[in-house]
């Protein structure tokens, strides 16, 4: 029987578990024992932590899995690549993993291929004044290897971003953040595929975040129906010199960009794996028919992906739950409009405080 290798068991990898068995593969997922649904649903499930990529791999190896995948995190991807080129299947080169999953590292290699970026500075404690000379307010203060919103910060002034600095540094792995120039204006992402270097945009997907300080997401949309016509090839182009500026040849892609007043196409970060948020597993796939899913899996395996519309065409928007209100509409939609529900999840405990997306209380999916 084909075997595949999934990374991560939690409710948004449990999809990707969901189809690879649909597809006829026996899944082997790898993830910390958590009590996570994917473990349930895992053919055989591995208590080993995702950044464990040399045991990871040794279980691969003597299970005789065939490819390796995982779908919106950052931490998988090294293990997803580590053990795919182990196994002889392409995938993007080393720096990837580095420079797709690193802001700073990330910010400099789009620099270097001519992508327009904000001003950006390295840090490890909060810098001199004099160092931001010329950045000008606001700012933002990010940990440069984290994700989810975890421990970003917009400020204002010079105290703000001193108070900002150690806390995105405490959060993050290599102890070290990242302030940048801060760009208004409207968010959005691409999603890509990507084979022998060739990439192909399935969709663009509207951001919607709490806003200042943090920026979680409450929720996303597609199509972004609202980006101007006239803009597209400059979406096009930036995100396309974006994904060749990171090496990103294979697999999916997940590309954030900000549209400013004036027009300008500006690049927040990418990701060399699928959004996360339920945008690679369900979005895309209802917005436009294509099983990003299977290709990604099928791109795994070597094999070209089928990008023909498994389904027709629609609007998808996916919201979070972060507080009563909020699932009390879920609930509301459930009874009035139950067929346009596509999925919902809710952990019921609305009053916990939501820091980051880690900890948003659920969601629900809708097909209009
Ligand atoms: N330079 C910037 N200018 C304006 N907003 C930004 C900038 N960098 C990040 N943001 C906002 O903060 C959010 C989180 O930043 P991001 O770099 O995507 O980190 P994460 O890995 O946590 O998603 C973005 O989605 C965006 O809303
Ligand atoms: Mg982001």
């Amino acid at each position: 029987m084909k075997k595949l290798a999934v990374i991560g068991a939690n409710e948004f990898q449990n999809p990707l578990i969901e189809k690879a068995k649909e597809m006829g593969f026996e899944t082997h997922v790898f993830a910390w024992a958590a009590g996570d649904i994917g473990e349930q649903t895992a053919d055989v499930f591995h208590p080993i932590s995702i950044t464990e990529k040399e045991a990871i791999w040794q279980v691969c190896r003597q299970a005789g899995v065939q490819a390796c995948c995982s779908i919106g995190s950052d931490l998988a991807v090294h293990t997803v690549n580590y053990v795919q080129r182990r196994l002889g299947n392409p995938c993007n080169p080393d720096i990837t993993d580095t420079i797709a999953t690193n802001k700073y590292a990330m910010r400099q290699a789009l620099t270097e291929a001519g992508v327009a970026c904000p001003r950006f500075l390295r840090v490890s404690a909060a810098p001199e004044e004099t160092a931001l000379d010329g950045m000008g307010w606001p700012l933002i203060v990010k940990p440069t290897d984290r994700s989810g919103s975890r421990g970003i910060y917009k400020v204002e002034d010079y105290a703000a971003l001193a108070a900002a600095v150690p806390l995105a540094v405490e959060q993050s792995f290599e102890k070290a953040a990242i302030i940048e120039q801060f760009i208004s204006g409207t968010e959005y992402s691409c999603e890509s595929i990507s084979f022998a270097g060739e990439h192909h945009i399935l969709a663009l997907t509207k951001k919607y975040t709490t806003g200042a300080p943090h920026f979680i997401e409450t929720g996303h949309a597609e199509p972004a129906d609202d980006i101007p016509p006239a803009l597209l090839p400059a979406v096009r182009g930036t995100v396309l010199s974006a994904l060749d500026a990171l090496h990103i040849a294979y697999g999916a892609s997940h590309a954030e960009f900000l549209i400013t007043p004036q027009g300008d196409v500006r690049i927040v970060e990418v990701g060399a794996r699928m959004g996360g948020d339920c945008i690679g597993s369900d979005l895309v796939y209802l917005s436009t028919g294509v099983d990003f899913m299977a290709a990604v899996i099928d791109a795994a395996c070597g094999r070209a992906p089928d990008l023909t519309p498994k389904r027709a065409p629609g609007p998808a928007r996916i919201r979070f739950i972060f507080t009563a209100a909020d699932a009390a509409e879920m609930e509301r939609i459930r009874r009035a409009a139950p067929d346009t529900v596509w999925r919902a999840e809710y952990d019921g405990a609305p009053d916990k405080a939501v820091t980051d997306s880690s900890n948003r209380h659920g969601y629900w999916i809708t097909t209009v």
